[in-house]
């Protein structure tokens, strides 16, 4: 007690007892609640893994059947919201825009901040996941001047999402079950993944007791970036340059691999799995699933394989442990469902947003203390205030 210990990045402080996530990063074991990921992301839905790791049990039918109408009762959103969408401009990047809209909705909802019973918690978090795909998909609508509207609330959760985001002004959209299918797996994939940098910002805001949608708006500005979430559009940019570039794998390798060059090798690498992600083995293989029942033929899934192969096969990364993370791949299937490349990141966020609720729930309901790290001073002595004009 009072010995301050310096660990920069977290690398191995625990922040919390969490029983929400389990990791092995040395053995490649995720488990929600208990359940490993590999079977989840094939037998269960979405919403179920919503239920699951926010209330710690998978739902009974008619658990889940009300959970989803409560949802559905919370999903509409002031019309005032797309005033305050209005005023983006159309090239705003959309983790920004969603960042904005999610902290602005607590203007709207006041009584979802002082939570402190289950209750009312329960509440917040059904207003939240009904409103958080309106307005993802309201932020892709703008960027292409399209019509902002509902869905459809006879449609299960992802569906409904998906008629959300591609429903053309005619109501035509591409509703095959491949495309449901798919983004149900990918979103239960980034379901949660325990202390990493987004939920360490939505538990360390939550416990200032600050609200559940301004915590979620913090942890959406943390998923940003292309060292976490952002990493999923940062690859198929890099897919991309490497292929407009002629396709040569080596020199961008070469690139990852010198030090003098800030460049590395994005979904490659991570703060845990030492041996393999295995969310990028599930994502591999359902990348292959969708475009082969896509009929696409995509050079850059050929490049992302290629890139993998030297990869493992070298020793620069073999010796660091840098595996294929679960956005190298994620990106190739968002962009055969015809996801633009901006929105890569939004579907993490709401992949995650399950994730990130749950732990704000657990952290409140443990009425965890205020998160207050602290550091080693490096900084001057004692010195004297200088007068302007004796500087
Ligand atoms: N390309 C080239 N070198 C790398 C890479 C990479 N992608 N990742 C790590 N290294 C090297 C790094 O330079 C260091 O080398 P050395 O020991 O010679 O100095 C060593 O490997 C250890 O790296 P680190 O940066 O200390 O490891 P970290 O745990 O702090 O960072 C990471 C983890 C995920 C931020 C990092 O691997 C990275 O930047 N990867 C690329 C971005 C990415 O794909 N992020 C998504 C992560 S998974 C999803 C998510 O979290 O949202």
């Amino acid at each position: 007690k009072g010995v301050v210990t310096l660990d920069p990045g977290y690398k191995n402080t625990g922040a919390c007892e969490s029983a929400i996530t389990f990791l092995d990063g040395e053995k490649g074991i995720l488990r929600y609640r208990g359940y490993s990921i590999e079977e989840l992301a094939e037998k269960a839905t979405f919403l179920e893994v919503c239920y699951l790791l926010i209330f710690g049990e998978l739902p009974t039918q008619q658990q889940l059947n009300k959970f989803h109408t409560d949802i559905k009762g919370q999903s509409h959103v002031d019309e005032d919201v797309k005033r305050i969408l209005d005023g983006f401009p159309k090239s705003a990047h959309p983790m920004g825009v969603l960042s904005s809209l999610t902290s602005a909705l607590v203007a709207f909802n006041p009584s979802s901040v002082n939570v402190d019973s289950e209750e009312d918690m329960y509440k917040a978090i059904v207003k939240i996941l009904g409103k958080f795909p309106v307005l993802t998909a309201w932020t892709y609508r703008k960027r292409l001047g399209l019509p902002l509207d509902y869905g459809d609330d006879n449609l299960g959760y992802v569906d409904n999402f998906v008629k959300m985001m591609f429903k053309k002004p005619s109501g035509e959209y591409n509703s095959k079950q491949t495309v449901v299918d798919a983004l149900d797996k990918l979103l239960i994939l980034h379901a949660d993944h325990e202390q990493n940098c987004s939920t360490s910002t939505v538990r360390i805001v939550g416990s200032s007791h600050a609200g559940l949608f301004v915590s979620l708006s913090a942890g959406i500005a943390a998923l940003w970036g292309p060292l976490h979430g952002g990493a999923n559009q940062a690859v198929i940019e890099m897919l991309e340059a490497i292929k407009e570039d002629g396709g040569d794998t080596k020199k961008f390798m070469a690139k990852a691999k010198d030090k003098d060059d800030p460049f590395r090798l994005m979904g490659f690498g991570h703060r845990v799995y030492k041996n393999f992600d295995p969310r990028a083995k599930i994502i591999k293989k359902a990348a292959d699933d969708v475009l082969e029942s896509m009929g696409i033929e995509d050079q850059v899934l050929d490049i992302a394989k290629g890139l993998e192969k030297e990869a493992l096969e070298d020793s620069y990364f073999v010796d660091r442990k840098l595996y294929p993370n679960v956005d190298f791949y994620s990106g190739i299937i968002y962009r055969s469902l015809g996801i633009p490349v901006e929105m890569f990141t939004p579907m993490f966020a709401l992949g995650r947003l399950p994730g990130w609720i749950a732990q704000w729930r657990e952290m409140r309901l443990k009425k965890e203390p205020i998160g207050r790290p602290r550091q080693i001073y490096v900084g001057e002595n004692l010195r004297s205030y200088v007068p302007m004009e004796e500087r």
